[in-house]
């Protein structure tokens, strides 16, 4: 399963990048609004950090202006993914880029028929929002299973890039059915290595160890 970053904090896109857990970034205006940069500079700096697909997203409604600051924001690097959002306009700025040759993540993802509309228009990716389904009591893991079997059924290529990722059990409940690629706030990939039985076997080991009066240093 690969991992990206749900964030356009370069820092914390460093430190993951670090550790070669970072396979892409997505972003979106309200990332983009909350680290007070400039998207076309900092989805550069993204862009050159890591070398998976960065995703940067269009603010446009309409497809002509969708497709002009699709290809403006492609142009930064080669490894831009242009984020459209599902709607009409977005699926025909979708079709438009990927035959130009761009990477599009098709975002705002709530249902299967919108998957098979984005596979069908050439989409990269697709991003089903389980969290947001989830926060209004809809079952955001049955949505991502739910695209795999059309997907499977069909052998369309699109991703399934899980989306709105709250939890560490929505990152393994991905990972179970199949999803290409889970995209998470940092805190939530940091907290997949924490178990309690962890911090209790260390603490006893440290503890044991203090006893031994040793040092391997
Ligand atoms: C990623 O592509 C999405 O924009 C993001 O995961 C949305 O997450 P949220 O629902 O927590 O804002």
């Amino acid at each position: 399963m690969k991992f990206f970053v749900d964030t356009a904090e370069i820092d914390e896109i460093a430190e993951l990048n670090d550790l070669g857990m970072v396979d892409g970034v997505t972003t979106n205006p309200s990332l983009i609004m909350k680290s007070g940069r400039d998207i076309l500079e900092v989805t550069k700096e993204i862009a050159a950090m890591v070398s998976g697909p960065v995703s940067a997203e269009v603010v446009a409604l309409d497809a002509d202006t969708m497709i002009a600051e699709g290809r403006k924001l492609a142009a930064i690097a080669d490894n831009i993914a242009v984020k459209v959002p599902l709607t009409w306009a977005g699926l025909k700025a979708c079709n438009t880029l990927t035959n130009e040759g761009h990477m599009v993540n098709v975002t705002l993802c709530f249902s299967a028929n919108q998957a098979l509309l984005a596979a069908k228009a050439g989409a990269t990716f697709i991003s089903p929002f389980i969290g947001r389904l989830d926060d209004i009591n809809l079952d955001g893991i049955e949505l991502i299973e739910d695209i795999r079997t059309v997907y499977d059924n069909y052998g369309y290529e699109t991703q399934i890039l899980a989306a709105s990722i709250r939890t560490v059990n929505h990152v393994l409940d991905c990972a179970r059915i199949g999803a290409d690629v889970m995209t998470a706030p940092p805190k939530v990939i940091k907290a997949m290595a924490n178990h309690v039985l962890t911090d209790n076997g260390l603490a006893a080991f440290m503890s044991d160890w203090e006893k031994t009066g040793q040092k391997i240093l």
